[in-house]
């Protein structure tokens, strides 16, 4: 019998690798959002501070979003403070989702409650409308194109959530997903992105789906060859799952370089 610990290790897969464009977008939802967990409201809240705060900050922004998949929370974080907005998502399956999910003025209870963490974040004198949807049809596009292709340079600020490590198990290429993410906000723009941290790959209706297992430590290093850090907030790490691959994230603002 061949001892297990002889036997060659599998190569790590990377983004080609996964059929992406059939991706369960409703049960994504339901499986990560379904159930807003108070670590959901802490992305919210760190978003809102790193976007109220995004340079310059009496104008308008052009902000895009990364791999936005099934969520609106990025939107609902970057409205406040958007001229135009961009979701920025590879799968065709969530492309589709986000585009109806943005027709109906009716709200999921989900998106009441995160809308509501958003209002809260960015306070009462900021004046948000009871319902953002009418508000995001009118200033969102949404676009399928991979993070590999993102344009140079076309953004004043750029939000990711949970991307770049969670779409390839190799190195290289989350080096230069976090590359291509960085470089399409102009220079000094604002850049404000959460990652998952040692997680070992998560399911979507039964089928897996890549993560680069990472320290905090190491996305940080990698995260500041781009940007002059801001804020670093290492939130929720703990030891045991809290839904598939999630066991905690580290939250990253910086200035791109
Ligand atoms: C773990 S999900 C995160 C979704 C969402 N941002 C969130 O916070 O829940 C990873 C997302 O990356 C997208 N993705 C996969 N490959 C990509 C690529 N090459 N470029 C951009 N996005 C990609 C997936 O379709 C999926 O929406």
């Amino acid at each position: 019998m061949t001892d297990k610990r002889d036997a060659p290790k599998a190569a790590p897969t990377g983004n080609a690798d996964y059929e992406w464009s059939t991706f369960d977008s409703e049960y994504y939802f339901q499986h990560y959002y379904g159930e807003p967990h108070p670590d959901d409201d802490r992305v919210i809240h760190c978003a809102v501070r790193a976007l109220r705060d995004a340079p310059p900050r009496d104008a308008a922004l052009d902000i895009v979003d990364v791999g936005t998949g099934p969520n609106l929370i990025p939107f609902f974080s970057a409205l406040p403070r958007a001229r135009r907005l961009t979701a920025w998502e590879y799968a065709e399956s969530n492309v589709a989702w986000l585009k109806r999910e943005l027709e109906s003025d009716e709200m999921r209870p989900q998106w009441r409650h995160f809308w509501a963490e958003t209002r809260a974040a960015y306070g009462a004198e900021a004046g948000l409308p009871e319902n953002p949807i009418p508000a995001l049809r009118e200033k969102a596009d949404v676009v399928q194109g991979s993070i590999f292709d993102l344009p140079e340079r076309r953004w004043d600020a750029a939000t990711m959530f949970f991307c770049a490590e969670s779409i390839t198990e190799r190195q290289d290429e989350f080096e230069a997903a976090c590359a291509a993410y960085a470089r399409c906000v102009k220079p000094g723009g604002m850049l404000a992105a959460a990652f998952l941290t040692r997680s070992g790959g998560y399911v979507i209706a039964d089928r897996p789906f890549p993560v680069l297992s990472l320290n905090a430590e190491i996305i940080e290093s990698v995260f500041a060859r781009h940007a002059k850090v801001v804020g670093v907030e290492r939130i929720g790490i703990v030891e045991r799952e809290i839904r598939s691959g999630y066991s905690g994230f580290v939250f990253l603002t910086g200035l791109a370089q």
